[in-house]
């Protein structure tokens, strides 16, 4: 390869990375780090050279995927604790279930326009509307009445909702007057308002409940909620803007949404019929200004062709409709003084620094504080106490600033000093090579770090301890704990002492510790808090290392061995386990009885494909080395090759031609995930070895016995009871 050509191949690795991290921090993590602009800029450049270099095309790159929803504790995952536990039942689309097309560049909606107009060679005209930021939801109506909602999924499969659906007021169970299609599925956008959004996090946060980023994800994580009635709580709402069926009798999509609209069907009044490219633009122009006074979030306009047999003259690529495409806006922006700047430090050390700000309404919420991410970025910005600064909303709950207007620079305004000490605890703070953070060296003894890890240790994803962050605080404040065995050292009468403490509170406190021995060794893992390992590289180093022990033998050959490992988690992991105080730790832990293997129940889920041999082929809505792992913890083998001995092909999408072609030769059967899945759930309950079984490994994620039904779907409020 030439220089050239290893340099791009290098940018298109370094992309892919960049954007398989985010999409984990977006879906699994519910806590996206960077903006949807910036996102797609990622995902733009990685098209672009992709397009240039189509040699370096893989089916594993993300410009080949729709992104998925389909696990089940995306979205979900910063919701109530039982969510974790559950699963919906998946169904095909009929139709697959694609995205648009976006740009934020106006030149490309004329590109857009100019190629429909040269391919149809006719005059048509194009239907504009407001493209809804919320979480895409496929309805079907049967004789009048709805009969299964699904999410988007990957694209092929989807998440039935229907119940939850069920609970969403503007949502009809049964269609008004008649001439409706016996069958027929609407397309739209479940999304929650701006006001609903705030009621609910204002709750979360007084519940000492993990906030929303944004409402997109919190109408997701409602839409996925296991309580259908507590759906209904949410003030959710849906708007619906694609009608899909077997000979409909429309001849334009404008006329179907009229049609649908008539039936009772929530469809929007904001759309506009266009003939040219200069009506668009003025529908653009309008919308972004218009759009802050709506009470719900919208990320742009989508241009259709209206025209159905138009539509269906200009088709498909394998990603998008050529007969529509997204023009996405800019996100919303507020100016606003800089009041003062803090200097945050993290449960790793990470000191970020926050400016508080004279309040300004953005995207509907008033923003107090911005992150300014760390010092080079002050710098960069040349941020001043005093200054106006632009404020942006990305991904995260905490906006950014983006920009500071120098044209309003004061005389008097204030250089903010980087601390070069601990603001906590007064430790010398040190910068890591190529870190960009930085940190207070001082782990074990920075007050605030102590308590980050120790919040850290209960929450729901670690060790699932019903207790909020001023339950921490009490609780390090009394010097009853400092490192995490001390909790289970806690009894009764300590707690007592604890403000608006009482028996039951107490008790409750005490049952939830005892519940958490159950925690399997992957989570447990993960709640000791060692820098780089999250919940999947815990999971990945409990099924490898199999206990604690074995880990702790390793050297740095040996995790670097183990999948997703790279220098940077093994040299963590490695200096981790070299400090005396944590392996104190741990033997306290383990004298208090938690998990520190992994047992062959909470990693085998059934035997659902015991003697099984399977071969498996393309894309899934998972990576196939978690359709892999789900195999071997059913009981199935798998295999690379398909021959007599296959007992069948797994096939996703995009499968190799070569295995499908051999497969049918041998007469091996063909199988799709849902059928696969269906399988593996259709063994629930009778595999009776143990609790854990009756719960199918879904997205990897291995279930813990006696968790769901725990009742436990919200923080601990001594004062409530
Ligand atoms: S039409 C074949 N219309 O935005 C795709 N989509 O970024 C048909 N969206 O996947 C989709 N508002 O989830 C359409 N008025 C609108 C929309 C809309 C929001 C969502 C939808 C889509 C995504 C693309």
């Amino acid at each position: 390869m030439e220089t050239g050509n290893t340099d791009i191949k290098n940018r298109i690795d370094e992309l892919r990375a960049q954007i398989a991290e985010n999409n984990r921090l977006y879906y699994v993590e519910s806590a996206p780090v960077i903006s949807d602009y910036e996102y797609d800029m990622l995902m733009n450049e990685l098209i672009a050279l992709e397009k240039e270099h189509p040699e370096f095309v893989t089916p594993d790159s993300p410009t080949q995927k729709v992104g998925s929803d389909l696990r089940n504790g995306t979205s979900a995952a910063a919701d109530t604790a039982s969510s974790r536990n559950h699963e919906f039942s998946q169904y095909p689309h009929r139709y697959p279930m694609l995205s648009l097309g976006n740009t934020y560049d106006i030149t490309e909606v004329e590109a857009f326009a100019d190629r429909a107009t040269k391919t149809l060679g006719t005059s048509f005209t194009f239907s504009c509307e407001l493209k809804f930021d919320g979480t895409a939801i496929c309805l079907t109506y049967r004789n009048g009445r709805l009969f299964r909602a699904l999410t988007r999924g990957d694209g092929t499969i989807g998440d039935d909702v229907t119940e939850n659906v069920r609970h969403i007021g503007n949502i009809p169970q049964k269609l008004k007057g008649s001439g409706y299609p016996e069958e027929f599925e609407i397309r739209g956008e479940i999304y929650m308002p701006y006001k609903a959004f705030d009621r609910l996090n204002e709750e979360r946060i007084r519940n000492e409940e993990q906030p929303f980023a944004n409402p997109r994800n919190a109408a997701s994580g409602s839409l996925k909620l296991i309580n259908p009635e507590e759906v209904s709580h949410r003030g959710l709402e849906c708007t619906l803007y694609h009608v899909l069926g077997e000979n409909l009798p429309f001849l334009t999509h404008g006329q179907a949404l009229d049609a649908a609209a008539g039936w009772g069907l929530p469809v929007s009044d904001k759309r506009k019929i266009c003939h040219d490219i200069s009506e668009i633009e003025e529908y653009i122009n309008y919308w972004d200004t218009e759009r802050k006074a709506l009470p719900f979030a919208t990320d742009g306009i989508v241009i259709k062709v209206n025209e159905l047999p138009y539509q269906k003259e200009l088709g498909y690529t394998a990603k998008f409709p050529r007969w529509a495409v997204a023009y996405k806006f800019k996100a919303e922006q507020a100016l606003t003084k800089v009041l003062s700047v803090d200097y945050q430090v993290g449960r790793t050390g990470a000191v970020t620094p926050v400016a508080n700000l004279e309040p300004v309404l953005l995207s509907g919420t008033t923003v107090k504080r911005a992150t300014l991410h760390n010092s080079e970025q002050m710098q960069q910005l040349d941020i001043r106490i005093g200054d106006y600064v632009y404020v942006e909303k990305g991904g995260e709950i905490i906006p950014k600033i983006t920009g500071v207007d120098l044209d309003r620079r004061e005389p008097g305004t204030v250089i903010p000093v980087f601390p070069d000490r601990c603001p906590d605890c007064g430790t010398p703070l040190v910068r890591d090579e190529g870190e960009a953070k930085y940190f207070c060296p001082n782990a074990d003894g920075c007050p605030t770090q102590i308590k980050g890890k120790l919040v850290h240790f209960i929450s729901r994803k670690a060790m699932n301890v019903i207790a909020g962050d001023a339950t921490i605080d009490q609780l390090f404040s009394l010097g009853y704990v400092r490192t995490p065995a001390d909790f289970y050292d806690l009894d009764k009468s300590r707690l007592l002492t604890l403000d608006g403490w009482k028996e039951r509170s107490a008790r409750r406190f005490l049952d939830s510790l005892e519940a958490s021995k159950k925690t399997g060794f992957d989570h447990v893992l993960f709640a000791l808090g060692i820098r780089y390992v999250g919940e999947t590289t815990a999971r990945s180093l409990a099924r490898h290392f199999g206990n604690i022990d074995a880990l702790m033998a390793a050297g740095r050959d040996t995790l670097l061995a183990v999948d997703d490992i790279g220098e940077v988690i093994a040299d963590s992991i490695l200096e981790w386990f070299s400090r005396p105080g944590h392996l104190h730790e741990i033997e306290r832990l383990k004298a208090a009885g938690l998990k520190f293997s992994m047992e062959e129940e909470t990693v085998r889920t059934s035997s659902a494909l015991e003697g099984l041999t399977i071969v498996i082929t393309g894309n899934f809505s998972v990576s196939r080395d978690e359709i892999k792992a789900m195999i071997a913890d059913n009981g199935g083998k798998n295999s690379s090759s398909v021959s007599g001995k296959t007992s069948f092909l797994l096939a996703g999408e995009k499968p190799g031609p070569e295995k499908i072609r051999k497969a049918q030769e041998t007469g091996v059967e063909i199988i799709d995930e849902a059928r696969f899945r269906a399988m593996l759930e259709a063994s629930d309950g009778r595999d009776s070895s143990s609790e854990a079984a009756s719960e199918p490994e879904i997205a990897g994620e291995t279930r813990k016995a006696g968790r769901s039904g725990s009742g436990n779907d919200g923080p601990f409020q001594p004062t409530l009871f």
